[in-house]
């Protein structure tokens, strides 16, 4: 009775472990590629784990709930983790090494060096969640950067602060690691992937399509000429406000510096549209950079427009 065992992929938890893995592998002349995750692995993480195949040799995933990016009042204890399911959905996904250290591995006691990005961590999701958000992921996506060594680290944009976040600190730190962008993933209604999606219950679900819908309706009329901030935020507002979204923030913002646009403000030809909101108590974030990316839901903008032309 042949049984198809569960694909699975070794597993370091030491620093050590994963240097010299690393270093073992680009002395074979392999390269080595990178995507830290929190764990709960959803099609986004294992979109980012096979365009790391594509880019470099062998993929190392970490798994890590990583503690000093979550506020006093925010989901560290009941965010979700389920190590055996992510490691066999990793291997499947093309990863070759998992590294899932405990807390005290990557901050032992005495631990006191913390990376903070200036001005880029102040608006938008640094202006609710606090400074401290981003310095929690810049400190310990450097120390995962400084173990690893050399690579090619992939991200999603739908943390998009994030990924501008790390960007600046590869490049003002030398770090020897090149960074790729990666699209959202979105399932079928336009939701981007993300582990909190599964706090939600269907009710709450159904309503948080409003916002790809949002963004799409932005883009739509974005793409017909409008550019003043005012006019786009309170159109991706009324959108969610309608359908009992608790808004945190909508904003405009330039895609590089992060600064926010005022409502009299003319966005420019190519502009970060960021969101944050919250569905019956999950936060829920996504962007688009208008003028560079498709709408999250392409029917929609073609659906405006017919209701608008000629019959
Ligand atoms: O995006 C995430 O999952 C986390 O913020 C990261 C980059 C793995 C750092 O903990």
């Amino acid at each position: 009775d042949e049984r198809r065992l569960p694909m699975s992929v070794p597993t370091l938890t030491t620093v050590h472990e994963l240097r010299t893995h690393c270093e073992l592998v680009r002395a074979s002349g392999r390269s080595v590629g990178l995507v830290p995750t929190m764990g709960a692995l959803h099609e986004g993480h294992l979109s980012l784990i096979r365009r790391a195949r594509e880019l470099a040799d062998e993929v190392v995933v970490t798994i890590f709930v990583n503690p000093t990016q979550f506020g006093p009042n925010e989901d560290f204890e009941r965010y979700p983790r389920s190590l055996e399911q992510d490691r066999g959905l990793a291997a499947e996904a093309g990863a070759h090494v998992v590294f899932a250290p405990a807390v005290e591995t990557m901050y032992p006691p005495g631990e006191k060096t913390r990376v903070s990005v200036a001005d880029l961590t102040r608006p938008l999701c640094g202006a609710s969640r606090g400074p401290e958000h981003f310095t929690g992921v810049a400190t310990i996506v450097t120390k995962l950067f400084s173990v690893v060594g050399p690579c090619v680290a992939c991200f999603g944009r739908k943390d998009y602060q994030q990924l501008a976040v790390i960007q600046r600190l590869v490049r003002d730190l030398f770090l020897p690691v090149r960074i790729v962008p990666c699209s959202t993933v979105r399932e079928e209604d336009g939701l981007a992937a993300s582990s909190r999606n599964r706090y939600l219950d269907s009710s709450w679900r159904a309503r948080a399509a409003a916002i790809p819908r949002a963004l799409s309706l932005a883009h739509a009329t974005f793409s017909s000429g409008e550019r003043l901030a005012g006019n786009l935020r309170a159109l991706v507002r009324a959108e969610l406000e309608e359908q009992g979204l608790e808004i945190d923030y909508v904003e405009l913002a330039d895609p590089n510096e992060l600064e926010v646009f005022e409502d009299a403000a003319q966005v420019p030809a190519r502009v970060l549209l960021a969101l944050a909101a919250l569905a019956g108590g999950t936060r829920l974030i996504d962007n688009l950079v208008l003028g560079e990316e498709p709408a999250p839901i392409g029917s929609l903008r073609g659906a405006l427009l017919t209701s608008g032309g000629a019959a």
